[in-house]
Parts: C-alpha cells; sequence; structure tokens
C-alpha cells in the first residue's frame, strides 16, 4: 500500500465503546501533496468536527453588527416594469454573472433572524474573486412598478481553510445579501456581480414567493433527505424505491434527488414518487468549462475527488436552503446508507430521547452526527451476491417474495469497528442553526457560538455503510476480521416489503 502514512488507527474503542481498537482505516483518495481529503477530516478530540477553532469567538449580536451592511435604493426608472414580462423559471443552468469566475445557481430567503432578513445565494466562483467586493441587486414587486435596492454582498466559501483549496480551482460559495427590513415585501429576483444596481432583471436568479413555497413545500416536516447528483447507468430504481421506503418508515418525510444521469426506468421512479409529492428532483450540471456531456463528467468527479468533493456541497446547500423554513432537520445522504436506529423505532423518537438527554444543550449544536459502520456485502453470508434483480418491467415472474431479494439494506453483518467521530458520519443538520451544510454535518453555523456537531452514542443509532470493502482506502483485511451480527434493520422487513409492493403495483399502473 502506498498510502502508508496516511493510515492512521481507528479510534472508536479509544473514545467511546470498547471494542477492539485494531479496526485500522485509511483516508480516502488522498492526492500526493494535499492535505487530508474533506470526505473524511480526521476526527478531534471531544466530537467536534475540525475547523472549529476558525469560529472566532465573538457574540452573536457582534456578528449581525459586523455583516451588516446599509441597502440603497436604485434609480428605478422604468427597467423592472420593462423587463418584467422576459422573467423565465430558473431551470438547471447556471447563471454566469462573472465571465469564467462566477456562476449563480440559486437563491433562497433567510428570515431565520427577526429583523434581519437576507437572502442566500448559492454559486460557484473559480479562482479569487475580485477584491473590490461584489453587489447584490434585489428586485421587488411592487403593485405595478417595482423597485430595485442594492447591498454590498458578504460572501464565503463553502469549504474550510485546512482542507486546502488550489487558486484555480472551482469553489462553492455562500452569498448574503442583506434585505431592508420589511419582512412584508419579498423580494422576486437578485442578482450578484460587480455592479451596483444591476440593470438587466431577466439575468437574474427567482426568489420563490411565499405562495409559490406554500403549493410547493406543503406542511413543515420533520425530516428531509438530500440526495446528491446520482449518475448511474445501471438501472438501480428498485434500489431507489427502497431506500425511499425504508427511510419513509423510519421518519423521512421528503426527499430531494439531483440527478447526473440515470436509467430510463429510474426516472420513472422518480417521476411517479414526483407526482404524489414524496420527493422533489432536479437535473443537475456542473458549472463553467467543466464536462457536462456523461462520459467526460464521470471521468472528471472519478479523477479530481476535490473538485467533486467541492461540487457535492451544491446540492447539499441548495437542499438545506429551499427546506430552511418548512423541515426541522435535513439529512444529507447517499443512497448504499440508511440511518438505523437500534433501540428505538424511528427518528423521531431517536431525536426525542436525545432532546431529553441533552437537555438545554440541545439547541447548542447545528447538527447531530451517526457515526458509521459497514455491511461489506462480503460479509453476507446468507446471500448471493451476484443474485440481485431489479424489477422486471415486463415480467410478471417480479412477484411478492422475490422483492427483497437483492437489496442489501436488511444485511445482518458488519464490522465491529465504528468508525471514529467526524469520519464518515451523516447528521440530521438542523434547520434553525446551520448556515452552510457539508456532506458530514454542518459547515458553518448561524449564530458563532453554536456548536457544529453532536454525535449520537453508537448504542443509539448508526448509519449503515451497504458497500463493498474498497482496499485502497480501507484496511479490509483487518475490518472484516471483527465483525457483528446485527439484526436491527431486519425488524422493518414486512413494512419494507408491503410498501414496495404497493409502489410497483402503482408503477405498473402508470407507467
Ligand atoms: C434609465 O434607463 C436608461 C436606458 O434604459 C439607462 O441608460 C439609464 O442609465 C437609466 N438611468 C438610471 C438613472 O438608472
Ligand atoms: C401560506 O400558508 C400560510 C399557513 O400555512 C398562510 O398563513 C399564508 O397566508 C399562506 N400564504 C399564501 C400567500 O398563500
Ligand atoms: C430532467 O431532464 C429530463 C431530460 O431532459 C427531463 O425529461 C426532465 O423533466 C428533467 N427533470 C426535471 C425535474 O426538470
Ligand atoms: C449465485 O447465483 C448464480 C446465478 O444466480 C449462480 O450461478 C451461482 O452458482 C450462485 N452462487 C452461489 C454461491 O450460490
Ligand atoms: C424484458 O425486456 C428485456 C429487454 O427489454 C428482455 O431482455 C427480456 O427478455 C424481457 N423479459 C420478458 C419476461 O419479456
Amino acid at each position: 500500500m502506498s498510502v502508508a502514512g496516511t493510515r492512521r488507527l481507528c479510534r472508536a474503542g479509544l473514545v467511546a465503546v470498547l471494542v477492539t481498537a485494531l479496526c485500522v482505516l485509511t483516508l480516502l483518495d488522498s492526492p500526493p501533496q494535499l492535505p487530508d481529503p474533506p470526505a473524511d477530516p480526521p476526527p478531534t478530540p471531544g466530537g467536534e468536527p475540525p475547523g472549529t477553532r476558525s469560529i472566532v469567538a465573538y457574540s452573536w449580536a457582534r456578528r449581525l453588527a459586523l455583516d451588516y451592511r446599509p441597502t440603497k435604493e436604485c434609480d428605478g426608472n422604468g427597467t423592472y416594469g420593462t423587463t418584467l414580462n422576459t422573467f423565465k423559471l430558473a431551470d438547471e443552468k447556471w447563471l454566469e454573472t462573472i465571465p469564467g469566475q462566477l456562476f449563480l445557481y440559486s437563491a433562497h430567503l433567510d428570515l431565520r433572524v427577526a429583523g434581519y432578513p437576507s437572502l442566500r445565494v448559492i454559486g460557484v466562483k473559480r479562482g479569487p474573486l475580485p477584491t473590490s467586493g461584489l453587489f447584490c441587486t434585489v428586485w421587488y414587486e411592487e403593485d405595478e412598478r417595482g423597485r430595485a435596492v442594492s447591498v454590498e454582498a458578504l460572501v464565503s466559501t463553502i469549504w474550510l481553510d485546512e482542507w486546502g483549496e488550489t487558486v484555480d480551482s472551482y469553489a462553492g460559495i455562500l452569498v448574503g445579501c442583506q434585505l431592508p427590513p420589511d419582512p412584508a415585501i419579498e423580494p422576486s429576483r437578485v442578482y450578484v456581480g460587480l455592479e451596483p444596481c444591476h440593470q438587466d432583471a431577466s439575468h437574474s436568479l427567482a426568489i420563490k414567493n411565499r405562495e409559490e413555497r406554500n403549493r410547493t413545500e406543503g406542511r413543515r416536516r420533520q425530516f428531509t433527505l438530500c440526495i446528491k447528483g446520482l449518475d448511474f447507468d445501471e438501472d438501480i430504481s428498485a434500489k431507489i424505491v427502497a431506500f425511499v421506503e425504508l427511510h419513509r418508515i423510519l421518519g423521512a418525510e421528503h426527499f430531494y434527488f439531483y440527478v447526473f444521469n440515470v436509467h430510463e426506468n429510474v426516472l420513472r421512479v422518480l417521476r411517479l414518487y414526483e407526482s404524489s409529492h414524496v420527493i422533489r428532483w432536479f437535473n443537475l450540471t456542473l458549472p463553467g468549462d467543466l464536462p457536462n456531456e456523461k462520459t467526460a463528467r464521470r471521468r472528471l468527479l472519478a479523477e479530481d475527488i476535490w473538485t467533486k468533493r467541492r461540487m457535492e456541497l451544491i446540492p447539499y446547500n441548495h437542499c438545506f436552503y429551499d427546506n430552511l423554513h418548512r423541515s426541522e432537520f435535513v439529512l444529507p445522504i447517499d443512497v448504499d446508507e440508511a440511518i438505523v436506529p437500534v433501540r428505538r423505532n424511528n427518528w423521531h423518537e431517536l431525536l426525542l430521547d436525545e432532546r431529553i438527554k441533552l437537555g438545554r444543550s440541545f439547541k447548542d449544536f447545528a447538527s447531530y452526527a451517526v457515526r458509521n459502520v459497514y455491511f461489506f456485502p462480503e460479509l453476507q453470508q446468507t446471500r448471493n451476491q451476484t443474485d440481485r434483480p431489479s424489477f422486471q418491467w415486463n415480467d410478471s415472474s417480479t412477484t411478492d417474495d422475490t422483492l427483497l431479494t437483492g437489496l442489501d439494506y436488511l444485511d445482518t453483518i458488519r464490522t465491529a469497528c465504528i468508525s471514529p467521530e467526524g469520519d464518515s458520519v451523516k447528521s440530521f443538520v438542523s434547520t434553525r442553526r446551520a448556515l452552510t451544510v457539508h456532506n458530514h454535518y454542518a459547515l458553518t453555523t448561524l449564530n458563532p457560538s453554536t456548536r457544529r456537531a453532536h454525535h449520537f452514542d453508537p448504542d443509539d443509532v448508526l448509519k449503515h455503510h451497504h458497500r463493498a470493502c474498497d482496499d485502497r482506502h480501507l484496511d479490509c483485511e483487518v475490518m472484516m476480521e471483527d465483525v457483528r451480527v446485527d439484526e436491527s434493520a431486519t425488524r422493518y422487513a414486512d413494512e419494507l416489503e408491503r410498501r414496495m409492493r404497493v409502489f410497483f403495483n402503482d408503477l405498473k399502473a402508470f407507467a
């Protein structure tokens, strides 16, 4: 193994549980001269994810004062009115506002801090942005005439400095645009670029208004799942259905799926779920001169792990902000994972326990992290790995008892080693307290005094990771020496099967 230098002990045994300290993990895909990649930053004592020191200990009030920017009225000589009719709905394309350097993806109204309404614009920058500053131009629809204001933009990178950043790379950004404190009038469009009072309102991002939010989002939910850009040629439709139904049993009320490229059957599954308001899905593209042809894009994301990691944060943060006022938690997760409580039946009960356990300090955290264990398929003796049927569209022999065959969410053999705190965790991220999200936990928090993550006790809940062991990243031999029987997922089998049967019957009826 050429990456011996990056090997490290799995610290789980020392910190939280009395398990063997034998299990050795190595970090993922380290490019030679760069520090630890972001998917698995090194765990830090006390369960606080790395990067905490970058949060300066100033108060909440001071932060608001520092971030405050006065707004300036733009001379509206009719520009708004004349361009109003040319507004397009936002599509999957990026809005390029500084050629080659700044690409905007979406804009969201953030009313979390009373008296300080603001817009959060998610985008990507390439290389350093001009030091002279950026400006937000915000349009309001007031009666017939419309109005525009301009305010200095507050730009932060959705990334931590210690993860390193090469000068020329693409990186996600969150732009804050402070609004005048009049919550009665909602902004309708925003532009972020070099000039204050940008004139062309048709070259801007739409902001969902209240009515639209009511229509598309419905009632307030507790848990929404965010699934990053799917990119699979194979027909994984049965897996997607099992993933959605298992997580609905566990407590997920809504799902945001992002799609680079999937099989036609997966699209049919997504469309049916969309029509019954179980999920929303979005086609995803990469910005700037990054490739969007399927093969070239896949090659880039496989080879340039840093760009892949940075770009994954765009859908996660879009999902977070699109659910800001509609879901109590968002949970970024992959389709080969499941968050399974050990003693409780669902996430609602799990969180309730944690609230009681933590008391008032529950609210001191922006994310609640679930530790990782591997259910390597190689470990499952009872299942024939080559025998993985997926739902057959034209085949009536896909009967009830074959529905669950070949799906690994109910596997029962896992590694005894629990990945260390901070390593490969997935978190319930609080929409009240986080400012940006990362695949593992909140990356930054709204109130600087909020701690970024609290870890659940692994005796209460585990993240089941169903993937083949990859010995470039893990010491598979050692990890597989010490395994446990874990049947915590099997109690959902009957309900899962029933739900999948119902879904596939509907699918056959409507497809
Ligand atoms: C008014 O509109 C004209 C043409 O659309 C533009 O050239 C001019 O700069 C605008 N004036 C102000 C004050 O915005
Ligand atoms: C949106 O829904 C809320 C409550 O669900 C309601 O009070 C409000 O009037 C609705 N707004 C619009 C514009 O429909
Ligand atoms: C994604 O793109 C496909 C193919 O162009 C299209 O049929 C589908 O409606 C798009 N999905 C969404 C959610 O916009
Ligand atoms: C697994 O299934 C395949 C085809 O279904 C079969 O050829 C193979 O012999 C089976 N392997 C075992 C170990 O049962
Ligand atoms: C279903 O269709 C696939 C290809 O579309 C074909 O290979 C297969 O034989 C068909 N199965 C049945 C039962 O008709």
